[in-house]
């Protein structure tokens, strides 16, 4: 099966079980808008939880907090939003699709890579075991003609996105011959910049002076309370301020999923240091985020840097940790060195002074910034699809499992009466009582239990209890794990400690 297939799977998957629903379904959907239902829900508040405790309870030095959606609009004139948060645009007139001019050509990039690619299976199949990869890709003349323009088109890209040269990006749409993926034509409009942000209006007289926007990031809510914190908690720098909340942005190439939605949650963190200083900073953070990553147990393959060339107006170094989603490498958190940009700025257009007394230099400063950003919907995406699997079992059987980290899966515990009668349900829920402060447990009585156990499996699980007769004589049970499907009969006094060890370490073998 394809990824292609394989991610189809999963979203129709993730719907059937609970975990993401389209918005507004019954309306035919809006685009690029989802809602996460019983299953989504608990794994996205599970996902938060791991990443407050790593950032919030387990550094002294970093608090959270929770700003506001509405800001008052100077904020993004301050931030640079309001002039420079666009995306180049361009119109196919034939048949008004709109599209982002930059994204049409990286998808050409990335058809010329699947064509370098077929090259090299071609030459793999031809050459069997004495085939040399790297001599091939060096030496073929098809790979090395793709590779060249390949180069010659990314090089173009990458100096029109950094001049901010429209008349240069239309250009190379032209010269590439891109055509529209839904008329064929290649009738473009110019490309023209689009800002992102959503605006409304605030109390009950439509005047320009009432515009506000929809935040696009959460960073600015803990710039505008930096003094606020500071001061109130008296922190010391280097310090940090956590937060996770909706932003909202009006993508035009909205599509993947979760992947690029108009509303989302972001997970970010300002570091504020002393000037000088925030390139180490930066480094610290790119590894201790990525060790995050990959404590996840996702795959440590999965991840990899992608360090920026054109940085953004407010950054002096910038990485991308990104991530093997079934549609390839995809930028899942952003690590920014952002220096005094964003307090420097507030202090001018408020006015206040945006400083730090240093008692160890004796001196006054605005510190600079290093920032993390993640995001929560795509990290829910990273670990659904790392944990979908189709399965072959034995006898012909097939389930599907999500192997889901323990430590996230929504729910923990399955607790199963053989049947329902003969005492077996009251004990069941004396369990399930019993556990249920601790673990998510889910108690479920309906049809047969290799029906029950293909269930749990399905919004990943990690262990069921069964309660069987004999339980009722020896206080025992049946613990099934998940990924092995073994099970393993244990006292009842015994349940708790190995569903504890298995949420903590990720460790799902009773023992
Ligand atoms: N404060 C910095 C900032 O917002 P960003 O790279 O624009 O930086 C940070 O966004 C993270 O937010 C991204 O790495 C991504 O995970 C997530 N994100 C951004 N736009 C998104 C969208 N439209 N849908 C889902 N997640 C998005």
């Amino acid at each position: 099966m394809t990824q292609e297939d394989l991610f189809k799977n999963l979203i129709a998957h993730a719907k059937e079980y609970g975990f993401i629903f389209p918005s507004s379904e019954i309306y035919d959907g809006l685009s690029a808008v989802y809602d996460y239902g019983q299953m989504g829900v608990e794994l996205k508040n599970n996902i938060k939880r791991y990443w407050w405790d790593a950032m919030v309870r387990f550094h002294e030095n970093i608090v959270g907090i929770d700003s506001a959606i509405f800001m008052h609009p100077r904020i993004w004139e301050a931030s640079g939003h309001v002039g420079a948060f666009n995306d180049p645009l361009i119109d196919n007139k034939d048949s008004k699709k709109r599209y982002r001019a930059d994204v049409l050509v990286e998808e050409y990039l990335a058809k010329m890579e699947e064509k370098i690619n077929k090259e090299v299976e071609k030459g793999r199949k031809k050459f069997g075991d004495a085939f040399d990869e790297t001599h091939f890709r060096a030496t073929n003349p098809n790979v090395q003609r793709h590779v060249q323009k390949a180069g010659e088109v990314s090089k173009r890209l990458n100096e029109a996105l950094n001049a901010n040269d429209l008349v240069a990006l239309k250009q190379l749409i032209v010269d590439c011959e891109i055509a529209c993926p839904v008329s064929g034509s290649r009738n473009w409009t110019d490309v023209r910049q689009f800002n992102l942000m959503f605006s409304t209006q605030i109390g009950s007289v439509s005047e320009d002076a009432n515009v506000i926007y929809l935040r696009p990031e959460t960073a600015q809510g803990i710039f505008v309370n930096f003094l606020n914190v500071q001061k109130t908690g008296r922190m010391k720098i280097p310090f940090g301020i956590a937060q996770i909340g909706k932003a909202f942005r009006n993508e035009i190439v909205a599509r993947q999923f979760i992947f690029r939605m108009r509303e989302f949650e972001q997970m970010e963190m300002q570091f504020f240091v002393r000037p000088g200083e925030e390139l180490k900073w930066f480094e610290y953070w790119k590894e201790t985020r990525l060790r995050w990553h990959k404590s996840l147990g996702l795959g440590d393959g999965k991840y990899r840097f992608h360090n920026h060339e054109k940085l953004a107006h407010y950054a002096n170094a910038a990485t991308d940790i990104e991530f093997e989603f079934p549609f390839g490498f995809k930028e899942l958190e952003g690590i920014h060195s952002r220096t005094d940009f964003d307090l420097r700025r507030h202090q001018e257009f408020s006015g206040r002074k945006q400083q730090y007394f240093d008692p160890e230099t004796n001196e006054s400063y605005v510190p600079y910034v290093v920032e993390t950003s993640i995001g929560l919907d795509r990290t829910v995406l990273a670990v659904l699809s790392a944990a979908y699997a189709e399965e072959k079992l034995e006898q012909g059987e097939e389930r599907v499992v999500m192997r889901i980290p323990a430590m996230l899966a929504p729910v923990k515990l399955a607790v199963l009466p053989l049947v329902k009668k003969d005492g077996l349900p009251e004990k069941a829920r004396g369990i399930m009582n019993d556990l249920k402060y601790e673990f998510n447990c889910q108690y479920d009585e309906k049809d047969s239990i290799g029906k029950r156990y293909r269930r749990q499996d399905a919004i990943g699980t990690p262990f069921c209890v069964t309660i069987d007769h004999q339980s009722l004589d020896d206080n025992c049970v049946t613990i099934r794990e998940r990924d092995s499907m073994q099970q393993h009969r244990v006292p009842v006094a015994q349940v708790r400690g190995i569903i504890d060890k298995g949420v903590r370490t990720g460790i799902t073998q009773p023992g």
